[in-house]
């Protein structure tokens, strides 16, 4: 009973919401959509018209643009402002210049799974010098120091690499110097491990955590 109440209320507040929403011209925004996904009109409109011709790339563009007004009339009723006065979702906030986005770290990472890290840091390089200075991926030091970090302690040689790496764009990266030396002292490379931590200290001074760190380290050392 209750929820049948609920749900004859709901509706009666959706349909006006949905008719509410001005809703995206997607017609008017083809430029707009090629730019975002960093494509050409014919990626998508691949036949001839009226050929028949299935257009695969077409069809998911247009269950993205039906995604795309969901979520936009999701955010309507979410923020509860005037549809005019809400943000609107666009196909760029997600794709940001490429067909399928992704975060570099899961770029990274999968190709270290698949195809070893040696192929995965030469696509790193890649990616930088075409798409640096854009918005598509992230290159500050924190990706690469980050997943460094979490395969520290599994796969050391693979942490070292990326490390590596990210020391090349990012020299005075202090996250990236610890993951570095975590990797190491995993190999138990204690005397380069201790320079690393030695170096993130001359960037940081007043860093309490890499000190400590730094201090238990050469405490093993000494033992
Ligand atoms: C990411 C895929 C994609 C790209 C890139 C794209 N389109 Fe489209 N386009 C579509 C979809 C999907 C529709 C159909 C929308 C609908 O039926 O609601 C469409 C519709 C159109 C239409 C209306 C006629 C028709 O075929 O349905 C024209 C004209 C058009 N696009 C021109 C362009 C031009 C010009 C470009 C390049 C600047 C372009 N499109 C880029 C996906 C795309
Ligand atoms: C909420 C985020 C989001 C929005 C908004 C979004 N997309 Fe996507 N789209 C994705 C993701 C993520 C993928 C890749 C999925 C995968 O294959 O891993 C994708 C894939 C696609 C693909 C397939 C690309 C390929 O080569 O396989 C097309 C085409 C596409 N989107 C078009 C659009 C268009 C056009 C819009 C705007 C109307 C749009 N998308 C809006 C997240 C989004």
């Amino acid at each position: 009973m209750l929820r049948t109440v609920l749900a004859v209320s709901m509706l009666s507040f959706t349909i006006p919401a949905f008719a509410e929403s001005p809703g995206i011209e997607w017609i008017s925004q083809m430029p707009a959509i090629a730019n975002a996904l960093g494509v050409k009109c014919n990626y998508c409109h691949s036949a001839k018209r009226g050929s028949g011709i299935p257009e695969p790339k077409k069809e998911i563009a247009k269950a993205m643009m039906a995604m795309t007004d969901e979520i936009n009339t999701r955010l309507v009723a979410a923020v509860g402002k005037e549809a005019a006065q809400t943000t609107s979702i666009r196909c760029a906030y997600c794709h940001r210049g490429v067909a399928i986005p992704k975060p570099i770290t899961d770029i990274v990472w999968q190709t270290t799974r698949e195809k070893g890290v040696v192929a995965a840091t030469d696509q790193y390089r890649e990616l930088r010098k075409e798409f640096y200075g854009r918005n598509t991926y992230d290159f500050s030091d924190e990706p690469l120091a980050m997943l460094a970090n979490q395969l520290a302690s599994y796969k050391p040689d693979d942490a070292i690499a990326l490390a590596s790496l990210n020391l090349e764009f990012h020299p005075k990266s202090v996250n990236t110097l610890v993951s570095m030396s975590n990797a190491l002292s995993r190999k138990h490379e204690d005397d380069d491990a201790i320079a690393m931590l030695e170096k993130a200290v001359s960037f940081e001074p007043e860093n309490g955590v890499v000190r400590g760190r730094l201090e238990q380290l050469k405490g093993y050392r000494r033992k």
